[in-house]
């Protein structure tokens, strides 16, 4: 049974490490969606394993913050095969990790699999750039990238441009 029921849309960010960008994917999303309207589970994962267990990077809870996110409680994990059934939705952020959620992906499992950034229209193939090597600025850059991605995704989610079940 997928996460929040059989029509509810339910969506998973995932990156490399799930302590940067998909946290805070998952944190700008949740908040877009809360404004729209949009009644959806939303969570996150790494398709490494790294930081199992970690926090997100103190940089990442820093952007989200100082956008009014709280994303300090989250925890990351590393995608797991039943991923591919719970979620309506999994969200790669950058084309490598879509690369690898696809060679994870079990052959009869339900979600569908994109790159955030082609749900959307004027984005497409346009990868989320790593920023754990960068500074404050770069994350600041990130989350401004990745909130408006969200915002967009909740959009046409709120439009009808993308269903739980099709
Ligand atoms: P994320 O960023 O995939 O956006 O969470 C990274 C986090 C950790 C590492 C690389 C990227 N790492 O190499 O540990």
């Amino acid at each position: 049974m997928p996460v929040g029921g059989d029509h509810t849309l339910s969506v998973l960010f995932v990156c490399l490490g799930n302590i940067c960008r998909s946290p805070m994917a998952q944190g700008a999303f949740r908040a877009a969606a809360a404004r729209q309207g949009i009644e959806c589970h939303v969570d996150s994962a790494g398709t490494a394993s790294y930081h199992i267990g970690s926090p997100p990077d103190p940089r990442a809870i820093a952007a989200a913050s100082a956008q009014g996110v709280d994303i300090a409680d989250q925890t990351a994990r590393q995608l797991e095969r039943e991923d591919f059934f719970r979620f309506s939705h999994i969200f790669a952020m950058d084309e490598a990790n879509l690369v690898g959620i696809q060679a994870r992906a079990p052959r009869d499992g339900t979600a569908k699999i994109a790159m955030l950034n082609d749900a959307l229209e004027n984005n497409v193939r346009k990868s989320i750039a790593d920023p754990y090597y960068g500074d404050e600025e770069l994350f600041a850059k990130v989350w401004d990238e990745i909130a408006a991605a969200a915002e967009d995704l909740a959009a046409r989610i709120a439009g009808g441009g993308i269903v739980a079940r099709p």
